[in-house]
């Protein structure tokens, strides 16, 4: 009888883990980070403020796109499981297609540096190294 409401017990607490973290997962949406994140490469490191980005009015999908190199919305964003799909090394490595961009450090100049040199609204951002790099 004793093993019996053992295993009762079991079951229920597992159900009731199980619902407790299905909830959680759902919760949690992806949405832009507030504080700044930091981008690792091999050997230097890059910050990144997506704030002062979208405050500027930046679209997530000037930045963020897909395979088809499809501009990402926030709700396209929001409806990922992981944050593989954001990350611009996933695609842009040695087995990108155009031999241009098969680089984390060519696909981030050409849209990190490009816009800077260029501004938004008449602002522009920084273009010495240390503007963008931490080390
Ligand atoms: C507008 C921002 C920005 C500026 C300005 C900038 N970079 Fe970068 N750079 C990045 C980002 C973002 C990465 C990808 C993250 C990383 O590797 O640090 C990167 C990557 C690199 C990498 C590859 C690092 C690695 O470990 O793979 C090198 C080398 C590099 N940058 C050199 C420079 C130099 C030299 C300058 C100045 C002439 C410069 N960058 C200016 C944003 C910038
Ligand atoms: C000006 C460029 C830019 C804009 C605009 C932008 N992002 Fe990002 N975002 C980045 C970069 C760069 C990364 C880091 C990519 C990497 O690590 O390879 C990133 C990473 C992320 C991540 C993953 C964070 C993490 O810590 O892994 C999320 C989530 C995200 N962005 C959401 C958004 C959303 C939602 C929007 C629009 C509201 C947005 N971003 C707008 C450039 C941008
Ligand atoms: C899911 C795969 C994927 C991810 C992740 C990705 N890209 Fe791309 N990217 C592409 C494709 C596909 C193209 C189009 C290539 C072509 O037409 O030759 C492209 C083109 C580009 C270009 C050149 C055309 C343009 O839009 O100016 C740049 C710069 C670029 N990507 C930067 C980035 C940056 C920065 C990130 C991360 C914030 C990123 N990419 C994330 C697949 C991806
Ligand atoms: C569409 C244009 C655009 C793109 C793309 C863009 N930036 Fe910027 N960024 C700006 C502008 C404009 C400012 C200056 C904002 C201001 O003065 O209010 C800025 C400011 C910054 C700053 C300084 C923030 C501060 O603390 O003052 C950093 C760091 C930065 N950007 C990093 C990056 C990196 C890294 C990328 C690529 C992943 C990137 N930016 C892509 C337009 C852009």
């Amino acid at each position: 009888m004793k093993k019996l409401w053992m295993m009762v017990f079991l079951i229920l607490s597992a159900t009731l883990l199980y619902a407790g973290t299905s909830i959680g997962a759902e919760g949690e949406a992806l949405k832009a980070p507030e504080a700044e994140i930091i981008i690792e490469g091999e050997k230097k490191s890059a910050r990144f403020p997506h704030t002062v980005h979208t405050s500027l009015g930046v679209a997530c999908g000037q930045c963020h796109h897909g395979n088809e190199h499809q501009a990402l919305t926030d709700k396209d964003i929001a409806a990922m499981e992981n944050n593989l799909q954001l990350r611009c090394a996933s695609c842009h490595n040695k087995d990108f297609t155009d031999p241009k961009l098969q680089t984390p450090k060519a696909a981030f100049h050409a849209r990190c540096k490009d816009c800077h040199k260029q501004g938004v609204d008449g602002k522009k951002g920084p273009t010495k190294c240390t503007g963008c790099h931490v080390k």
